[in-house]
């Protein structure tokens, strides 16, 4: 199924229709990882075409917290990061994203990590996290950490009621938030939060030109096994 993302070059995700045409820019299968059809990663995709120049420059480096699929990581190789890590606590996610990586020609430039965001050290230029809110209320600290100076922030994953609280840690961290985008998605019912709308922020700490990451030493939460980069 086609993925409509503003002016996003074509992105394919499985199911893949008979229709549809076999070469795409990037093509993504999902099975148990989590579908990019959701509105929160569509959220980050917009965040990534709108600002690409300045987020996926020539030596960028950049960190995909949550990973699912790969989709995010694999998207911001395409327009022209370096070099991308991807994280998630899923094992099957892993293993979709590394699928996903070899199936687009992308192998050389992603590596994947199993474990939470604390198996990961270093700064990156840009860290993509759409994750859940819990996952922002526990791990915000170590989320922010991977930005490096003068580097940029692609937070998803929460809803418009939880966006201005994440705001004010934002700036409480020195971040500026550069824009806030938002969509909705449709239930029978309300839903439990009591909000149909989702958000992302895109957010820079200091003026995001200049960005300097340190190497970046990965520690494997589930084994305490060290990866090691670039
Ligand atoms: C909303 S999905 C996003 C998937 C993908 N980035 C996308 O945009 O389509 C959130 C992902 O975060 C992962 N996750 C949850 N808690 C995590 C944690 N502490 N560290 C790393 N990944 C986590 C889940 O397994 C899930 O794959």
């Amino acid at each position: 199924m086609k993925l409509d993302v503003q002016n996003l070059p074509s992105v394919y995700v499985s199911p893949f229709l008979p229709w549809e045409p076999k070469r795409a820019w990037l093509r993504v299968r999902t099975q148990h990882a989590f579908h990019p059809f959701h509105v929160t990663t569509r959220l980050c995709l917009e965040i990534f075409w709108i600002w690409r120049g300045r987020l996926f420059f020539d030596e960028a480096r950049v960190l995909d917290v949550g990973c699912g699929t790969g989709i995010l990581a694999l998207v911001a190789a395409k327009l022209g990061a370096r070099w991308c890590v991807g994280v998630d606590v899923a094992r099957e996610a892993i293993g979709r994203s590394r699928e996903n990586s070899e199936a687009n020609g992308l192998q050389e430039r992603v590596n994947w990590v199993h474990g939470s965001i604390e198996a990961i050290g270093g700064t990156f230029h840009t860290v993509v996290a759409n994750v859940p809110w819990a996952c922002w209320e526990a791990l915000f600290d170590n989320i922010v950490d991977c930005v490096a100076e003068g580097g940029a922030l692609v937070a998803s994953g929460f809803q418009d009621l939880q966006a201005p609280l994440l705001e004010s840690f934002l700036h409480q961290q020195g971040f500026l938030v550069l824009e806030r985008r938002q969509g909705d998605l449709t239930f029978f019912g309300v839903p439990p939060s009591g909000s149909f709308t989702w958000c992302a922020l895109l957010a820079a700490r200091g003026t995001m030109d200049g960005a300097s990451p340190t190497s970046a030493i990965g520690n494997s939460q589930n084994r305490g096994r060290r990866e090691e980069f670039a």
